[in-house]
């Protein structure tokens, strides 16, 4: 395997068909160790973890301190992958707080930061990235926002969606984002947006024609079975593997 540490100004030329970009999450020290392992080039602590590690009912009540924990235990496994990380909810109200969350971030081992929308925090976003510090956008559904919004809902079906994250998108590249996640968008529209953007798309939910898959790493192993997204099929069932084992264990010697 090719050693080479993988960075964002490499990932910006991902486009396909010529390269993909395939992405997953990890939260610890072994995830990102196995997954790099397998050759994942872009690694993401997402703050999917306020659900699939630590039980909340969704991303909103996470914290930079659990942030920053989970990236120092990712960081450890020294990955050849480029090691991202989210910026939680209300962590990046002004330019100023998303800098210095930002820098929490680097400083706990990340080497890119992603936080949620377009034109709506372009001002975060340059002052990120006028620190030097590589961004990945996130367009579409917005866990963040899933309070406000109600619901996971997919994008690019009402009046005017199309056209707004189109912009938002165009927005994101011009800045100098390194690719943008596109959750829950119709597969046309991410179509269009990866053939009018410079930068690959990375799709999670929004079909296949995004540059990049990106999928949240227990959903794909199956070790989160108590909720799986429509849009996953699971390619092993880790949580009941475990299950099995445990019991096997137990039944050596429990009477
Ligand atoms: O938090 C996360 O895991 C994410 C992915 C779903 C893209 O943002």
């Amino acid at each position: 395997m090719n050693e080479k540490k993988i960075t964002a100004t490499e990932l910006r030329g991902w486009k396909a068909p010529a390269r993909r970009v395939a992405a997953l999450t990890a939260y610890d020290y072994p995830m990102t160790r196995l997954l790099d392992e397998a050759g994942v080039p872009l690694i993401l602590v997402g703050d999917s973890l306020g659900m699939v590690v630590l039980g909340y009912p969704d991303t909103t009540p996470v914290t930079m301190e659990e942030m920053e924990h989970h990236v120092r235990a990712a960081a450890r496994a020294k990955p050849r992958a480029l090691l991202a990380a989210d910026l939680p909810y209300r962590g990046y109200e002004t330019p100023r707080q998303a800098v210095a969350n930002a820098r929490r971030l680097i400083a706990a081992g990340a080497e890119a930061v992603k936080a949620e929308g377009g034109r709506a925090i372009r001002p975060q976003i340059e002052a990120i990235m006028e620190e030097g510090i590589p961004y990945l956008g996130h367009l579409g559904m917005l866990p963040q926002s899933v309070r406000v919004e109600g619901g996971y809902h997919i994008k690019g079906r009402k009046p005017g969606e199309q056209e707004a994250l189109v912009e938002d998108a165009a927005t994101l590249a011009e800045i100098g984002a390194f690719g943008v996640v596109l959750e829950l968008v119709t597969p046309a529209v991410s179509a269009e947006i990866t053939r009018l953007l410079p930068i690959p798309t990375i799709g999670i939910g929004s079909g296949p024609d995004c540059d990049g898959q990106i999928l949240v790493t227990p959903d794909l192993v199956g070790t989160f079975p108590w909720f799986t997204p429509r849009f996953v099929k699971p390619l092993m069932n880790g949580g009941a593997e475990m299950k099995e084992a445990v019991q096997k264990w137990m039944h050596n010697f429990v009477p």
